[in-house]
């Protein structure tokens, strides 16, 4: 077997790894999840999202790991820091974080040549009452994707659980950017979207290895990309969040690979 494409392809050209690779797939998420879970006493109003990336490049040499996204597209950074209104792939920078300012810290680590890619929301000070209701109905339709997680069940029941859960909310999900399948490589096929139709699209398979990242808006799901062709917000201005857990299927469910090991992962961290 070759060792960097390990396991066969679906007819979908989903890759199904073997048993002995959930190993590493498991210490590059701890890894990963334990970066998050140091980061967060660091953030506090006037803190930069640029010192934190810091921290987190830091701590991945210290660790004898590699950053999967230094390098990736041209992208410079260990982290993407999305502050309020942004939706995914902020760039760390020299803005300073003001009191009531939601960030999620996406991060991706390569441990033995397997990813782990996982990310969170924070508060500076003092979490605002409507941003907190955003961060935990977000984290809930993550876990309630990850709970449809079991083989026979597909993709479109996934995005179905996480959709139907956010919309009776009264909010909603962002459609232009989804989880995707990981492993010895960064992004594989499939896409995985956070909405959908029950009982549609690839059935899920024992050892099918993917993220689930849902992107959730307080106002309307449209986004746009700023001008540097990287960051993208909110097109209405409404605050968003997002959590992302790298999961592998397993005989009878799921094995979630980037569980935090302080147990901080939860929205109220106390
Ligand atoms: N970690 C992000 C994801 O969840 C991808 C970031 S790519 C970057 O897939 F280049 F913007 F860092
Ligand atoms: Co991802
Ligand atoms: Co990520």
């Amino acid at each position: 077997m070759n060792e960097a494409s390990p396991g066969r392809l679906t007819r979908d050209g989903i890759r199904i790894y073997e048993p002995g690779d959930f190993a590493g797939m498991h210490a590059a998420g701890r890894l990963a999840a334990q970066l998050l879970d140091e980061v967060a006493e660091h953030i506090y109003p006037g803190q930069t999202t640029g010192a934190l990336d810091d921290y987190i490049r830091k701590r991945i040499e210290e660790e004898g790991a590699t950053s999967a996204t230094i390098g990736y597209k041209g992208y410079q950074h260990a982290t993407c820091i999305s502050v309020n209104h942004v939706v995914c792939h902020g760039i760390p920078g020299d803005k300073k974080l003001k009191d009531g300012d939601i960030l999620n810290i996406d991060v991706t680590v390569i441990v033995d040549g397997w990813y782990g890619d996982t990310s969170r929301m924070y508060v500076a000070g003092k979490l605002p009452r409507k941003s907190e209701r955003l961060i935990q109905v977000t984290y809930d339709a993550l876990m309630m994707g990850i709970e449809a997680v079991k083989p026979g069940n597909t993709f479109g029941d996934i995005g179905h659980a996480i959709q139907t859960y956010v919309e009776s909310q009264r909010m909603s999900v962002v459609r232009d950017f989804c989880g995707h399948g990981l492993g010895r490589v960064f992004h594989a096929p499939p896409n995985v979207l956070h909405y959908g139709r029950a009982g549609t699209g690839p059935q899920l398979e024992e050892g099918m290895f993917f993220t689930i990242e849902p992107m959730v808006n307080l106002g309307r799901h449209e986004t746009k990309v700023l001008s540097d062709d990287w960051t993208a917000v909110t097109r209405d201005k409404s605050f968003s969040a997002q959590f992302e857990h790298s999961v592998g299927v397993t005989s009878d469910g799921v094995e979630i690979f980037t569980q935090s090991p302080a147990g901080k992962f939860h929205p109220t961290y106390d």
